[in-house]
């Protein structure tokens, strides 16, 4: 399962890519607007630090002006995946764009036949969007469980499925169970899925008791064989 997050803050970027655990990158316009920020040059600065995919999104909503858009984004540097919205002019510019041989992150998808359209348009991504849907008090795993079943039931079809609006470690967990080829994660719950408070605790205690010996004997770095 690859992992991506999902910010605009290059700050944050920066941070996380150097633990050589983040395999991508998403951005949509509010989190870019959050940053207050030239787009172009936002974009080009996380390609630089992030070698896999990056997503930006397009912000016209008619099918020709977000292909114009979408190759003006792809121009930038060979990484960045466009991302369109999942309507008829976002499928339609998914397919033309697809046959520039350009990535496409097709977003915003809150059914199973819609993700089924989406990789009818040759989606690179599909992008479910999970807690969305939990806050209008629908499932958004069994969304994610379904989009799973129908795309198994062709193979043909290589749309990845991108676990998007993941909020906690469980979504992340219930992803990972289902068998989703990408969860898309903002910082914070990247840095949850790694800590633990117990983790904390036994280093403390380790390093407490490793302390209390005397002398400590540091231990030494093995030599080099010829
Ligand atoms: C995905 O590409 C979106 O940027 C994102 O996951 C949306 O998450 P939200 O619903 O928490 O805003």
């Amino acid at each position: 399962m690859l992992f991506f997050l999902d910010t605009a803050n290059l700050t944050a970027i920066q941070e996380l890519a150097a633990t050589g655990l983040v395999d991508g990158v998403t951005t949509n316009p509010s989190l870019v607007a959050k940053e207050g920020v030239d787009f172009p040059t936002l974009v080009e600065q996380i390609c630089g630090v992030i070698s896999g995919p990056v997503s930006a999104e397009v912000t016209t909503l008619d099918g020709p002006g977000m292909l114009a858009e979408g190759r003006v984004l792809a121009s930038i540097a060979p990484n960045v995946v466009v991302k369109v919205p999942l309507t008829p002019e976002g499928l339609w510019a998914c397919k033309a764009l697809r046959d520039e041989e350009i990535d496409v992150n097709v977003t915003l998808c809150f059914s199973p036949l819609q993700a089924l359209m989406a990789a009818k348009a040759g989606a690179t991504y599909v992008s479910p969007f999970v807690g969305r849907l939990d806050d209008v008090g629908h499932d958004g795993i069994d969304l994610l469980q379904q989009i799973c079943t129908v795309y198994d039931n062709y193979p043909d079809l290589d749309t990845m499925i991108l676990a998007a609006s993941l909020r906690h470690p469980k979504h992340v967990l219930d992803a990972a169970m289902i068998g989703v080829d990408v969860v898309t994660i903002p910082p914070k719950v990247m840095y949850q899925l790694i800590e633990h408070p117990l983790t904390d605790k036994g280093v403390d205690l380790f390093m407490k008791d490793w302390a209390s010996m005397t002398p400590v004997t540091p231990v030494a770095p093995a030599a080099p064989t010829a």
